[in-house]
């Protein structure tokens, strides 16, 4: 018997956001933390706005069909990024950045940026592999990827 495992990354859509909401409410208290910077349970309203990229880029990762990850950038180049975590240690935060950074570079974004605490080690992990400035503060990190120098090319997606 052979099993297949299908993992696709592609630019989140409105009906995503029932996934998203599942992806969410799989993270612990901590996780939510480093992901909003405060103890916050995600609302179905939250969900479909991340899902409905407007004011925001929002890319997944599915694995059969079921979102094991999601990351996204606002156009003043702050993103963030969560992985579902069973799914972890996979290369999928680091790929999910990876597209944010090239959705950024074609659309002008000069900086991308995050923000995390001193103590989440992967995230950190993944600035430093992917050539981010990571500003080592008290009771935070600032991470940011200055993308003036690259070849930016000025076209939508
Ligand atoms: C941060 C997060 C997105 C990373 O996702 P991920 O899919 O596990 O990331 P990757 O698999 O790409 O791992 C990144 C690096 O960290 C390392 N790493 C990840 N988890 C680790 C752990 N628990 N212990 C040690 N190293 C770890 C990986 O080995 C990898 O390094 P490598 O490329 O040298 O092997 C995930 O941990 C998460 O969702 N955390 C909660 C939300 C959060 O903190 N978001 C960030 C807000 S900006």
């Amino acid at each position: 018997m052979s099993l297949s495992v299908s993992l696709v990354y592609r630019k989140a859509r409105p009906d995503d956001w029932k996934g998203i909401l599942e992806l969410y409410n799989s993270l612990s208290d901590d996780d939510l933390y480093l992901r909003f910077f405060t103890f916050h349970k995600l609302t179905e309203e939250e969900a479909r706005k991340i899902a409905d990229t407007k004011e925001h880029y929002t890319v997944i990762a599915e694995i059969n069909g079921k979102i094991v990850g999601e990351a996204s950038i606002y156009f003043d180049g702050e993103f963030a990024v969560v992985v579902h975590p069973d799914y972890r240690r996979l290369g999928i935060g680091t790929e999910l950045v990876k597209r944010l950074i090239e959705f950024a570079k074609k659309n002008g974004i000069k900086k991308v940026r995050f923000y995390t605490l001193p103590e989440n080690y992967p995230m950190i992990k993944i600035g430093k592999k992917l050539g981010f400035k990571i500003i080592e503060r008290e009771d935070e990190v600032y991470a940011y990827l200055d993308l003036t120098n690259e070849n930016v090319i000025l076209e939508k997606t």
